[in-house]
C-alpha cells in the first residue's frame, strides 16, 4: 500500500515537474506564429464547443430582412473586416498573423453558414478566450450582433442590395491627365 501511494505522489511530482520545466525552459510556444501545444487545439475546442451547447441562445429574435443584412453588413465593415477580411478581396494579412488564424469569414473554407446563428451570435458576443475573437458585448447593442450573425449566416446568398455594400469600392475614374510641367528657362 505504502509502495502505491508513494508510486502515485512520485508520478503526480514528476507531471507538474515536467510542466513547470515546459513552461518556465522558453520551450513553451509564446509567439502567434509559433506551432499549437500539445492538445492546445483539441482542449479548447472541445471547451468551447461544450460552451456553445449549452450558453449559445437557441431562438434567434429577428429575421433575415434586407434591412437586418444591410445593419449587419455595416457591423461587419467597420469591426470585423480587418481581421475576417471582405468578399473578393485579398485575405486579411492581419488575420493571417493571428494564432489562431482569424477564419476568413466570406470565403468558401471559412464561411459559418452551417453554425446555427446563437453560436455566432455567442462568439461575437462573448468573444473567444485565448484567441484574437474580441466581445464585443460593449461595442455593439444584441440587435447589431443578431444582424452580424444573420449576415454570416447568410453568407453564400445575400440579397444583391446587401452584396453591393461589402463590394470592393470600384475602382477610381482614370485622373485626369497631369499637365505637363512648365519648362524651366
Ligand atoms: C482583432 C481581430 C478580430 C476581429 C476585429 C474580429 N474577429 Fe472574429 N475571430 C478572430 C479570430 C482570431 C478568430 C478565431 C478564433 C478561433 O480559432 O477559435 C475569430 C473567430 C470568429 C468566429 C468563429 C469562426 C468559426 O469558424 O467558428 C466568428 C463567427 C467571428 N470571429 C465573428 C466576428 C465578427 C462578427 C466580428 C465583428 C463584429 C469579428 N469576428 C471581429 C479575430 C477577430
Amino acid at each position: 500500500m505504502g509502495r502505491f501511494i508513494f508510486g502515485i505522489i512520485f508520478g503526480a511530482v514528476l507531471i507538474c515537474g515536467g510542466a513547470f520545466i515546459y513552461f518556465t525552459s522558453g520551450m513553451a510556444p509564446v509567439a502567434a506564429t509559433a506551432q499549437p501545444m500539445p492538445f492546445e487545439r483539441l482542449l479548447a475546442g472541445m471547451a468551447l464547443h461544450n460552451k456553445l451547447h449549452s450558453d449559445a441562445p437557441k431562438t434567434v429574435p429577428i429575421q433575415p430582412t434586407a434591412a437586418n443584412l444591410l445593419g449587419g453588413a455595416h457591423v461587419y465593415v467597420q469591426d470585423c473586416a480587418f481581421c475576417h477580411g471582405m468578399p473578393q478581396a485579398e485575405a486579411s494579412a492581419e488575420g493571417a498573423g493571428m494564432f489562431p488564424h482569424a477564419p476568413q469569414l466570406f470565403t468558401r473554407r471559412g464561411m459559418v453558414t452551417d453554425d446555427p446563428p446563437g453560436f455566432t451570435f455567442w462568439k461575437v458576443k462573448n468573444g473567444i478566450r485565448l484567441t484574437g475573437m474580441p466581445s464585443f458585448e460593449k461595442a455593439l447593442s444584441d440587435k447589431q450582433i443578431w444582424q452580424v450573425s444573420l449576415l454570416l449566416n447568410k453568407a453564400d446568398q445575400l440579397p444583391l442590395s446587401v452584396a453591393a455594400a461589402l463590394a470592393p469600392a470600384p475602382a477610381p475614374a482614370a485622373a485626369p491627365a497631369a499637365k505637363p510641367a512648365p519648362k524651366r528657362r
